[in-house]
């Protein structure tokens, strides 16, 4: 197989996620816990709660979405994932979500996460959700960027809100609104 036919063979796709897809998006935010301040937990999750999270997602129409990625020889590969989740649970608050994107570290930096966050967009629209809520590291510059390259724009900094790895952090918020009607 020549360059280009192995970059074909192994470039990206993005589809909706299934259950059986548990496993490679915990693998990918089990190791951002552990390495980055992209998430603010400290300890891996377990299977069963990642599990409990895509049922409620498909329970409540939120959509998920997993990069994949063609392998020689073996299954596709999870590379990357996508989600929106419900931003608060009172009720007017039901017309906006909060978005998660995660790539594995050795898939960054080569339009994955861009993939990933594309279809959030009118996935969102079709859901009849008004707006999209990133909770975003204020040193995470990728995915400032990456939100921005998609219409977020910041509207929030709060200062020291998070603690990990010994230091305090500051949180960036940044929304991207999507016009539907609210019907009520
Ligand atoms: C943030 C994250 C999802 C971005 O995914 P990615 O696949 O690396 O992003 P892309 O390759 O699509 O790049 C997005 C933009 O950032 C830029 N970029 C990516 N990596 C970069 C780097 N290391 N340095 C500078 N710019 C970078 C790209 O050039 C691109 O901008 P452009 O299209 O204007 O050129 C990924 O880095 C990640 O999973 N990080 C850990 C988890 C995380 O931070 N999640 C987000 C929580 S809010």
């Amino acid at each position: 197989m020549n360059a280009d036919e192995h970059r074909l063979r192994t470039s990206p796709e993005v589809r909706r996620a299934a259950l059986a897809d548990c496993p490679g998006i915990l693998a990918i935010y089990n190791d951002a816990v552990l390495h980055t301040t992209a998430t603010y937990d400290y300890e891996p999750r377990s299977l069963e709660h990642r599990q409990q999270w895509f049922t409620a997602r498909e329970r409540d129409r939120f959509p998920i979405f997993v990069a994949v990625e063609a392998q020689p020889s073996g299954p596709e590969r999870i590379i990357g994932w996508s989600a929106l989740n419900p931003y608060h649970d009172r009720m007017g608050y039901r017309f906006t979500s909060e978005n998660s994107v995660y790539v594995a570290a050795n898939s960054r930096n080569r339009g994955v996460g861009s993939l990933l966050l594309a279809p959030l967009i009118p996935a969102a629209e079709q859901r009849g959700l008004h707006a999209i809520i990133a909770v975003i590291d204020a040193t995470n510059a990728v995915s400032i960027r990456l939100h921005a390259k998609f219409g977020f724009e910041q509207v929030g900094h709060f200062k020291r809100v998070g603690f990990k790895f010994g230091r305090w952090l500051d949180v960036v918020y940044m929304e991207r609104l999507v016009q539907v009607p609210v019907t009520d």
